[in-house]
């Protein structure tokens, strides 16, 4: 399909994009199963950075699915595509220069692994969401588990479709046990202690310094 084509190469640069923010682009992404505190987390992440002055951009299994993928379903086949196009939106978010945070539940190791082949060492960031099962369920914030069960949707993670565990994702968070204050406070942690945001920024920040 991609025969005929050839690669234009463009005068800026994506370092030249991000530089003019005084920022590392990186990808969050944010996974785990419905239910585990993904889009939570990452919004309560998003504004954070958003009050710091960065330049971030929220990806959502939800919204997505309204717009650029509502043509999928949640067959295997369906969310292979569902993540293969987040993964090259991302891709387009992170070489305009900005922090992106993505949260979706991709279950499937190998989707993540190539989203994760897209970027370069160290810009991608995987956010385990591991909320045991039980609790996602008895929140049930749509409703969706309860109807999974009752068969009334087919292929939902964790009932009756699989979700393959990260083997060594950069962060690990149980909403379980760690309240939203605390998952904020350990991102953010991880954000400064590998450079990827300094401890000021914006407006606090100096004009000739371009480090992140
Ligand atoms: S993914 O598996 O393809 O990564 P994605 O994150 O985009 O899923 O969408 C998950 C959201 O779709 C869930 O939060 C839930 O609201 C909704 N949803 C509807 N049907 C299903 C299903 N069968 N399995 C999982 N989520 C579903």
């Amino acid at each position: 399909m991609t025969n005929n084509l050839v690669w234009q190469d463009q005068h800026v640069s994506r370092e030249d994009r991000s530089s003019i923010k005084h920022q590392k682009p990186c990808l969050l992404w944010f996974t785990g199963l419905s239910g585990a505190g993904k889009s939570t987390i990452a919004n309560a992440l998003d504004l954070a950075l958003h009050n710091m002055g960065y330049h971030t951009f929220l990806l959502d299994g939800d919204n997505v699915r309204h717009g650029l993928n509502k043509d999928l379903g949640f067959s295997d086949t369906d969310r292979v595509e569902n993540i293969r196009r987040i993964g090259e939106v991302s891709k387009l978010f992170t070489d305009a220069g900005l922090i992106v945070l993505s949260a979706f539940i991709s279950p499937f190791a190998s989707d993540r692994q190539l989203v994760r082949n897209l970027f370069d060492q160290g810009e991608f960031i995987e956010v385990f969401m591991d909320t045991p099962l039980n609790t996602c369920e008895a929140r049930d914030p749509k409703g969706l588990y309860k109807k999974a069960r009752a068969g009334k949707i087919q292929h939902f993670t964790g009932i009756d479709s699989p979700y393959e565990r990260p083997e060594n994702p950069q962060m690990t968070l149980d909403t379980s046990t760690l309240t939203i204050e605390q998952c904020l406070a350990t991102l953010l942690s991880f954000l400064k202690e590998n450079h990827y945001i300094r401890e000021k920024h914006g407006k606090q920040a100096s004009t000739d310094d371009t480090s992140c």
